[in-house]
């Protein structure tokens, strides 16, 4: 695991579009997991600006991404769909057809849970993972347990992440229970992964991730498992 320091939330920011730009200026046709969330917030808006000046073609980069809830229809403003055409697809020319979310309002989830492995697959698999650090330790919505399931899959959320999340709903009631996510070994078969990780809460759960142990109580440790990790922390999140 590589990790690089940062001042604060902004510099990190900047960093992780900048890498994710080079990454895809090495290869056009890009494969990109990505995640939702606070965090990636100033990544996505930094991605725009350098689009903006250029810097960038989205045009044959296909994306997917982590996770979406359950019963949250496109047009739903906290659904993860809505969120991703804000954040990036409506700022960026990635095509709408190369964009991937797993869909929440599904018929039938283990066909759309198996259907998202095999897309991911025939793309020719992630060449980079972007993800978020739960403060519980979860990676997209694996949430800590005894056993972890490997493909995409349909989760209950923790409490923890129900409180955690519920500064984007109204209320904690109308944060959806339950979540469809890339599993553990979806994400870790991609070619790189990207971990960002900012603010004091995610203090504990970062360090463990560092540490040299591993455990499904805190799913972010399986990826000391990865040959290829960089870790983007701030200040407020790194532990040294
Ligand atoms: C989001 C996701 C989650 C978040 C994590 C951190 O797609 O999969 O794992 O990355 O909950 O969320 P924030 O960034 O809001 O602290």
């Amino acid at each position: 695991m590589k990790k690089f320091v940062f001042e604060n939330y902004n510099a990190l920011s900047v960093y992780a579009a900048q890498y994710i730009v080079n990454e895809i200026n090495s290869k056009p046709d890009y494969v990109l997991g990505l995640p939702t969330g606070g965090t990636p917030v100033g990544m996505y808006d930094e991605i725009e600006h350098m689009y903006k000046k250029g810097m960038v073609d989205f045009s044959d980069v296909k994306t997917f991404n982590l996770d979406e809830y359950l019963g949250l229809n496109k047009k739903h403003e906290q659904s993860y769909y809505y969120f991703m055409n804000k954040n990036l697809y409506s700022r960026v020319n990635v095509k709408p057809e190369n964009t991937h979310i797993p869909n929440g309002m599904a018929d039938d989830f283990a066909v759309e849970a198996l259907n998202y492995d095999k897309q991911i697959k025939e793309a020719g698999g992630i060449d980079l993972m972007v993800l978020g650090l739960g403060p519980n330790g979860h990676i997209g919505f694996n949430e800590p347990d005894s056993e972890l399931i490997a493909p995409t899959h349909v989760v209950s959320l923790t409490q923890e992440t129900i409180k955690a999340n519920a500064r984007f709903f109204s209320s904690e009631n109308d944060v959806p229970q339950k979540a469809i996510t890339m599993g553990v070994g979806s994400i870790l078969k991609s070619k790189k992964i990207l971990i960002l990780v900012s603010g004091e809460s995610k203090k504990e759960a970062a360090a463990q991730m560092m540490s040299n142990k591993i455990t499904t109580q805190n799913p972010s440790t399986l990826l000391q498992l990865h040959p290829d990790v960089t870790v983007l922390i701030d200040k407020a999140a790194d532990s040294e």
